[in-house]
């Protein structure tokens, strides 16, 4: 089974993206609802709370894990490398690896929660494979709680959008990654703002791409049970929360609180 933990309902971006790229196996989500957002927190924090998300997916029987938060994947991957046998799959170096692909100038854009931005990550990942790319970054703190009371077409979140990408828009970026679970929801209004030209990665596709890509060549890793189960796990549940799920998977969601 595939186990996916995130912050918070984010991941379950990328638990969507890994339903429709993987049908045949089985995943379990488990969501910190009751200590999201990790973005604002310090990485030994993140760290603690991801060492508690992964035991409890590998209680679960996970025989993998994705880490669908970039906050977590910036601080966290290493420390539960090193602690856990099962490989760890993290959502930062697909989109890095995938913006590396596209971009033509080499001029990318990044915009995260502040944890994101400030473990400097996803500059780091791409100026090592490229070190004459131009990665230019931007804390975005305010997106997550607004797509959370989903205020998704607003007039003030657009002007926040706005404010946010004006100084990446300055630097003439061809290409720029979505580095937070929660942005796919923005995707729309933040590629009107940006320009056409821009080329959006979407974090939480090309880490089921990578998944898929992955399964491929070490089918041994997961097994593939019948019937297919996914089991959707939190923390705690809050009609945002729930709100987001729904809005995410399109469908009425089930979550069990544990
Ligand atoms: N899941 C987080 C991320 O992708 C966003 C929400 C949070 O700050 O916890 O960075």
């Amino acid at each position: 089974m595939i186990g996916i933990f995130d912050s918070g309902i984010g991941g379950m971006t990328v638990a969507r993206a890994v339903e429709q790229l993987l049908p045949d196996y089985s995943l379990t989500y488990y969501g910190d609802i009751a200590r999201t957002p990790y973005g604002p927190k310090s990485p030994q924090t993140i760290i603690n709370y991801s060492i508690r998300n992964a035991e409890f997916l590998l209680e679960k029987g996970a025989e993998l894990i994705i880490i669908a938060c970039n906050s977590a994947s910036s601080v966290a991957t290493e420390a539960l490398r090193k602690r856990f046998q099962v490989p760890i799959i993290e959502v930062i170096s697909p989109a890095a690896d995938r913006a590396i692909q596209i971009s033509k100038t080499g001029k990318i854009g990044i915009i995260g929660t502040k944890a994101t931005v400030k473990s400097d990550i996803y500059r780091k990942t791409i100026t090592a494979e490229r070190p004459h790319f131009k990665v230019y970054s931007q804390a975005c703190p305010l997106l997550v709680p607004l797509v959370e009371e989903g205020w998704l077409n607003k007039r003030e979140t657009k002007m926040i959008l706005r404010r946010y990408l004006h100084p990446l828009k300055d630097k003439q970026i061809d290409t720029l990654v979505l580095g937070c679970t929660h942005y796919p929801l923005l995707k729309e209004l933040i590629q009107a703002r940006i320009g056409k030209r821009v080329t959006l990665i979407d974090s939480s596709i090309e880490t089921a791409r990578y998944l898929k890509e992955f399964l491929t060549d070490n089918p041994e890793i997961v097994s593939r049970q019948k019937p297919v189960r996914h089991s959707y796990y939190a923390s705690d549940c809050t009609e945002t929360a729930m709100k987001v799920a729904e809005r995410i998977f399109s469908r009425p969601m089930e979550l069990t609180v544990a």
